[in-house]
């Protein structure tokens, strides 16, 4: 397997030893769903429509064991409440920015933009990074949701300061369901989200930021639904994990403690064609796996931990090879649930991984770098800056409108990796440096882990929308200086944009 690296600042916390949160003292818990405040029809299509309501505020979470610590929240928590809906109701956000002006510790404005990763949103409600909403003010943000059923999640993408909006608490997953994936893999209770991230403290408590001149931000801590390494209590049966990994620089590489493989169903756009069993897999910061892990055979009081192998650079701080522990318990299996004992091992072939390579009709070849003299990251040698002294007219690539391409990644960004990130489209990973995906990737996905030195070869259709998106890597201080480039879809450079995400942009 290739090598987890890049890890060059490893931000200790300053906490006092008795304030310093210990692997496994604590329970495990998850964000609360978010109930629509309304239904209704969509007038054009007849579609059912929820209304959801966010807002965003300062707020405190209880992470550490004596002090509090101040946050952003969506709804004044973290992670924000899980939005659970099924494919085919669309959706209507209504997010309030009733944060502070400024950021309590870092004194930058608090402006927000909403992405909801995994979604084919028009472009003027993707979260672009310059489309954003002020503090007292509020956007309605609509999502389609006609993709099949997936995990995604919504975060801040606000221009420069999406990586420390997101530390400080602004993400929170999106669940869409659809009846194939109903009937395969477990529900409810046993359909569990993992949202993963690190963090560094102040002794007073309050979140530490140093990203190293946008090199990016290794904590010390490790958090699963905010909590520090929580302990979950399972039973003997199989339980289904949606892992994100939301930190926003490290990457991860997940194994259980006792060697035992998980399987693999499903990756950032869904259902995987084929299940696959790994002993671990290589996990970037917005990478969603879906695993199957069956607890049938351990014995009651047996504790199984979820570790992280990528901890090789991090030996100062060792707890960061830890992520969580599940406690088996001996509470009564309900075995009518067909779920509970079944890894399905055929799933479904999405409309994005069943495109043929020989379909493609262009290929474009990206470097992933870094500028020598100003130190800015680049994605096809643009930076966000060009974007923006273009007037958001500058684009890397301008796909037809549902043309079928090839898109290569290089990563010459010496020993660095990069997760990047489409978004719009699905894609395929063709190959990894002339050779078969790892089988973990082998579904459909928005986000490519490029190691380094290496180059991927990704297969995908543009469409169904027109417009202006962003591609971007997702280790969030590399993205916000300014790691961040866009595409147009079916549109030339000076077509009137009926969908401009950043008319409204102050
Ligand atoms: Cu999860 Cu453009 O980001
Ligand atoms: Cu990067």
């Amino acid at each position: 397997s290739l090598p987890l690296r890049s890890v060059n600042a490893i931000v200790a916390s300053a906490l006092d030893p008795a304030d310093r949160p210990r692997p496994f003292q604590t329970d495990f818990v998850q964000a609360p769903f978010l109930a629509p405040y309304d239904t209704g029809i969509d007038p054009v299509d007849g579609a059912p429509v929820n209304y959801y309501s966010v807002t965003e505020m300062v707020s405190t979470a209880n992470i550490l064991p004596r002090l509090t610590t101040p946050i952003l929240g969506y709804n004044g928590i973290f992670p924000g409440p899980t939005i659970s809906l099924d494919q085919g109701t669309k959706a209507v956000l209504r997010v309030r920015n009733q944060m502070p002006l400024l950021h309590p510790s870092e004194g930058y404005l608090l402006a927000s933009s909403v992405h909801l990763h995994g979604s084919a949103s028009l472009p003027q409600f993707d979260g672009y990074a310059n489309d954003v909403t002020n503090p007292g003010f509020a956007k309605d943000y609509r999502y389609p949701n006609f993709q099949p059923a997936r995990t995604l999640w919504y975060h801040d993408h606000a221009v420069h300061f999406t990586a420390q909006n997101v530390y400080s608490g602004l993400a929170a997953q999106y669940h869409m369901h659809d009846p194939v994936e109903r009937a395969l893999l477990p529900q409810g209770q046993f359909d569990v989200a993992l949202t993963i991230s690190d963090a560094s403290f102040a002794q007073s408590g309050a979140l530490g930021y140093d990203a190293n001149d946008h090199s990016g931000l290794w904590g010390d801590v490790i958090l699963v639904n905010g909590k520090p390494w929580p302990v979950m209590k399972v039973q003997k049966r199989v339980y289904r994990f949606r892992i994100l990994n939301a930190c926003i620089s490290r990457s991860l590489r997940p194994t259980l403690s006792n060697g035992d493989p998980v399987t693999v169903v499903a990756t950032d756009g869904g259902l995987v064609p084929v299940a696959q069993t790994v002993a671990s897999w290589r996990h970037a910061g917005a990478e969603r796996y879906e695993v199957l892990i069956d607890f049938r055979k351990y014995s009651t009081g047996q504790r199984v931990e979820l570790r992280n192998l990528s901890n090789e650079n991090n030996v100062n701080f060792a707890d960061t090879g830890k992520i969580m522990a599940f406690d088996v318990v001996d509470d009564a299996v309900d075995t009518t649930d067909p779920t509970w004992n079944t890894i399905p091992t055929q799933l479904a072939a999405s409309e994005s991984m069943s495109i043929r390579e020989d379909a493609a009709t262009n290929v474009r070849n990206f470097r992933v770098n870094r500028n020598d003299l100003t130190g800015v990251w680049t994605i096809g040698d643009n930076s966000w800056e060009e974007v923006v002294a273009s007037g958001f007219k500058k684009a890397i690539a301008n796909p037809a409108l549902d043309a079928v391409e090839i898109w290569q990644f290089e990563n010459n960004s010496g020993g660095w990796f990069h997760p990047i990130h489409l978004h719009l489209v699905d894609f395929r990973i063709l190959d990894r440096n002339g050779r078969p995906p790892f089988p973990y990737e082998r579904g459909p996905k928005d986000v490519v882990y490029v190691g380094e030195g290496e180059t991927v070869r990704l297969l995908m259709k543009f469409g169904p929308h027109r417009g202006r998106y962003m591609i971007h890597c997702h280790n969030l201080p590399h993205e916000d200086h300014s790691m961040m480039v866009q595409f147009r879809v079916g549109m030339a450079e000076d077509a009137v944009d009926v969908n401009d995400p950043v008319k409204a942009a102050p």
